[in-house]
């Protein structure tokens, strides 16, 4: 049974499905750890550390799509409000601080706001920021790691429903993994008022690419390092941070940056009933941010089953949001 929405708004309700202490998480670390060419998947970089440091990136001048994406949003401000008047539930994919939604509540008035994001602890703090600010609305908060299933409990409102999935964190995924993504965010869309709000990062020059994921600061090395930390505590491997460096760069055959921790010296690394062996230079790859044309991702759009897609840009055409609706 769904609730009505127009019920005075209670305490925000959490519903965590991701736990982080179980074998399907410490398998998956494994996996990823054993193979030829090692991977963690970047959704390891968000502990409650990871979630603070991102928003530090977020702050240093280099990091160009945060600052850029909130651009486009102010000056398109009317036309995004006009296009998105149908919505009543906010969903924020990804939420994080959730700052970038609660910029939106001014115009869209969202009747209800869904916060979603894997760094639970995290999330329960912007929550109860948010819940303090603005005690009249409705918030169900989910700690959710949606890179398999989008599950929506049954108390969030099915109709207006805009998806808001900020920060380019689409471009985490490989183009048909993202499009499977897609396909799950229009899957929960229920009603013509329903959409999506996303923004989404551009093919530019690696001068300008490079040092956004690696700036002068070292707060994006931070981050990718403190994802060995979160792994000592998953996996109770023993990690140590001396013998790791942040790398980024551009693969441009991929069209994507890539972040990657590389063993500075040979080292053993081990967690109970196995080990892994790095040579001196080998890396563990830890994020890919995929980089678009705004045609190649409209079309991504299209695939997923969305229509009527509305694209805003910046004077430079670094970062594209894009609506599109049901
Ligand atoms: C790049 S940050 C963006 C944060 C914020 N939306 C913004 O644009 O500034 C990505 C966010 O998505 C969350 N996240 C990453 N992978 C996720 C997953 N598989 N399921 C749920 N949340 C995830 C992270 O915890 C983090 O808060």
């Amino acid at each position: 049974m769904h609730v009505t929405l127009d019920m005075p708004a209670a305490a925000p309700r959490y519903y965590q499905t991701f736990h982080p202490d179980t074998h399907s998480v410490r398998d998956e670390l494994e996996g990823g750890l054993c193979r030829r060419d090692a991977s963690i998947a970047p959704k390891f970089l968000y502990d409650a550390l990871g979630s603070c440091l991102f928003g530090a990136i977020t702050q240093v001048p280099e990091y160009y799509p945060t600052r850029t994406e909130q651009q486009i949003m102010a000056r398109y401000a009317d036309e995004i409000a006009q296009r998105t008047s149908q919505a009543r539930v906010l969903v924020d994919l990804g939420a994080g601080d959730c700052v970038k939604a609660e910029r939106l509540f001014g115009r869209l008035r969202p009747r209800q706001y869904v916060p979603v994001d894997i760094s639970t602890e995290y999330l329960r703090g912007a929550v109860a920021r948010l819940h303090t600010a603005y005690p009249d609305l409705d918030i169900v908060a989910l700690g959710q790691d949606f890179s398999q299933t989008l599950a929506l409990p049954d108390d969030v409102g099915t109709e207006g429903r805009l998806f808001f999935y900020p920060g380019s964190s689409i471009g985490n995924w490989a183009p048909e993994q993202a499009l499977a993504m897609l396909a799950r965010i229009r899957a929960a869309c229920m009603d013509d008022g329903s959409g999506l709000l996303i923004g989404v990062d551009r093919v530019k020059s690696p001068d300008v690419l490079v040092p956004a994921y690696d700036d002068a600061l070292q707060v994006t090395a931070a981050f990718n390092r403190n994802l060995l930390l979160h792994v000592n505590r998953l996996l109770r491997t023993d990690f140590a941070l001396d013998d790791w460096r942040h790398l980024a760069c551009f693969n441009a055959e991929a069209s994507r940056m890539e972040m990657h921790l590389v063993a500075t010296r040979a080292v053993t690394v081990n967690w109970p009933g196995r080990c892994r062996i790095f040579a001196s230079g080998e890396s563990i790859h830890t994020e890919c941010s995929y980089k678009y044309q705004p045609q190649d991702f409209a079309a991504l759009l299209d695939a997923a089953g969305f229509s009527d897609v509305a694209h805003w840009t910046d004077p430079e055409g670094w970062f594209s949001v894009f609506h599109a609706r049901a």
